[in-house]
């Protein structure tokens, strides 16, 4: 969603600003703006559409400013036009905001009776009127009273947000806060750059600091340092080492991230797995954090995983292999709502959260939850340093790299490696060692291989189905889960009607709208539960449905009732759910494709839900 950008320092601040927003697109935005101060005034240009139209709107202006502030909007409150876009002016100072304020419609009409004049229909002109109402009244240097003023209004906002500020009374200086959305800053040779997430700094540099909660950020061309509400006093932040280099977060030929993610799997895989293998059946999986690993899992006796969207299906996958190899309890939840139940937790409950971003709101939401139960947590996040990698107890990281597509690929089957490793290793740990299954998940990155080799196919296959009513993807086990995944790829990339149903839940409804206008992806590796998919899949022809098979290389079986088929190389039932996730987000390109979609960017779709 939303994403800031700001810069201080000797260089021309637009053109840093605007490649930062470009950087920062893939998170979802419908609008984008800019500030720069001018000495003595503002310039800002907003423009409602993609940043390219900012780009060009702006090309006579901020030819020399050394320092200003930008933003991508994804509209919450208010439509994504122009007056809605941030930055947004209240007096002296001008500001962009990432998040939700809860209480902003009390504190507009507080402000109106106050006399205060507002121009757009945001939450964010609101914090920027009452941050500006306070600095008016505050007392000290402009620097104190602006700090006073910030502080004052967030003791008054409600919700969580990130901010950054600019005021003329102090002019080389960007003022900002983090409060639940996350802020990162770099001091480089010639000033310092901060954002809302690493893409936009990660072309200057890869040593980066996360900025810590409710401390006010003072940022000048030589250093920036926050202040402890508790002490006011300033001091520097850690600096961390981000293991992600610019190329990495190129297309590198590629006519899509997307298309680049998905081939980026079998190494994904591999780097995920690689020097952690156990060797003989005496060792276990070899995490980061191993000592603190074996305690957190020394007496679990229930394990409940939590997560949103592709992620809350690799969750779902990881049921599976919890259940069947550690003999562990599992459940699981989507974050929003386990949120906002009132969940039951047996003693020896241990909670995992699942995400790719590590920002996603609903999510870290959960994992607060969790926490305040008492409970041990872990994550499982893809961005290093976010902020749910952060407060969770212990980190089993994926190593998928950046993710730039909107559409998860990459990220879910290292989510899938990292559960399937970890569920393995658990066995292990509870006495249930499952050795042969190591050495499957080390054999995957080929089989990845062998799948890819076959992407053409699984493209004009998914070109053929932009003109049927709607799309079917059925499964059992394992590949229910999976199912759920190919109807949300597609659904989000094509725009057109999916869904993803348990095979054997296809007589309790959908079996009801199933013609030759209806295509039923049906997952159907050599698994337990073949036979029975078979079964559903006559049902299905019998009522004339287009079927559409994943089934094991050499299956002749089943070819005999499908329509098509898509082989998948003969494996393990722990490595099929990888195997089988890669022709679905192909069917998906292919067909979104062949209708015009903006494939990294689907409309409506924000890559960090960072608002529930
Ligand atoms: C779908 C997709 C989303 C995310 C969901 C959770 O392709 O990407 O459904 O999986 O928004 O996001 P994370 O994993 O960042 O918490």
């Amino acid at each position: 969603m939303c994403g800031i950008v700001g810069y201080v320092g000797q260089k021309t601040a637009k053109p840093i600003l605007l490649d930062g927003l470009s950087r920062l697109e893939y998170r979802g935005y419908d609008s984008a703006g800019f500030a720069l101060n001018s000495g003595g005034k503002f310039t800002v240009q907003r423009n409602a559409g993609p940043v390219q139209e900012l780009i060009d709107a702006s090309t006579h202006m901020g030819l020399s400013e050394k320092i200003g502030i930008a933003h991508t909007r994804w509209a919450t409150h208010g439509v994504p036009n122009e007056l809605n876009a941030h930055p947004h002016r209240a007096g002296q100072i001008v500001l962009v905001h990432n998040g939700i304020i809860e209480n902003y419609s009390q504190i507009k009409t507080r402000l109106i009776s106050a006399g205060v004049e507002f121009h757009s229909q945001t939450d964010t002109e609101v914090f920027a009127q009452l941050i500006e109402y306070h600095r008016k009244r505050s007392e000290g240097t402009p620097e104190e009273a602006l700090i006073h003023a910030i502080e004052t209004a967030m003791a008054e906002v409600e919700g969580h947000y990130a901010i950054l500020l600019l005021s003329l009374d102090v002019p080389g200086k960007i003022f900002g806060v983090q409060f639940g959305a996350p802020l990162v800053a770099s001091q480089l040779k010639d000033g310092c750059v901060i954002a809302s997430d690493i893409q936009a700094i990660i072309p200057y540099s890869n040593q980066v600091s996360f900025l810590p909660k409710g401390e006010i950020l003072v940022a000048a061309e030589g250093k920036f340092e926050v202040r402890d509400p508790k002490t006011k006093k300033f001091h520097s932040v850690k600096t961390e080492t981000i293991d992600w280099s610019a190329d990495k977060v190129e297309k590198n030929g590629y006519e899509s991230f997307m298309l680049k993610e998905i081939f980026q799997q079998p190494m994904v895989v591999a780097d995920t797995l690689s020097g952690r293998l156990p060797t003989t059946e005496e060792s276990n999986f070899i995490w980061d954090n191993l000592e603190a690993h074996r305690e957190l899992w020394k007496n679990v006796q229930h394990v409940y995983l939590i997560a949103c969207g592709t992620s809350y299906h690799a969750a779902m996958t990881a049921e599976y292999f919890f259940e069947k190899w550690a003999k562990l309890e599992c459940r699981v939840d989507i974050a929003s709502e386990f949120r906002y139940r009132n969940p039951v937790f047996q003693p020896n409950t241990v909670v995992g959260v699942i995400s790719q971003s590590g920002e996603t709101a609903d999510t870290l939401a959960a994992l607060h939850l969790a926490k305040e139960a008492g409970l041990p947590t872990f994550s499982i996040c893809n961005v290093p340093n976010s902020t749910i990698a952060r407060e969770s107890g212990l980190q089993y990281p994926t190593k998928a790299g950046p993710e730039i597509g909107v559409a998860s690929t990459k990220a879910f089957t290292a989510q899938l490696t990292v559960l399937s490793a970890l569920a393995l290793d658990v066995a292990h740990l509870r006495g249930h060692p499952q050795l042969t299954s190591f050495r499957d998940l080390a054999r995957l990155p080929f089989d990845l291989d062998k799948v890819l080799s076959q992407s053409e196919t699984y493209l004009k296959i998914g070109e053929t189905l932009k003109d049927k009513r709607i799309i079917l993807f059925v499964g059992r086990g394992t590949m229910y889960p999976i199912a759920l995944e190919g109807a949300l790829k597609f659904k989000e990339l094509t725009y057109l009607p999916a869904e993803g149903f348990a095979a054997g839940e296809l007589k309790h409804g959908p079996i009801a709208y199933i013609d030759p206008q209806v295509s039923i992806i049906t997952l159907a590796p050599k698994d337990e539960w073949y036979a029975k998919t078979i079964s559903n899949m006559e049902e299905i022809r019998a009522r004339g449905g287009h079927i559409i098979t994943l089934g094991t290389d050499g299956d002749t079986e089943i070819k005999k009732v499908s329509h098509e088929f898509i082989s998948l190389p003969e494996s393990a039932w722990g490595t099929q759910p990888i195997l089988a996730a890669i022709p679905l987000q192909l069917l998906a390109y292919g067909c979104a494709k062949a209708l015009g979609r903006n494939i990294d960017k689907p409309r409506n779709l924000a890559k960090s839900v960072t608002v529930e």
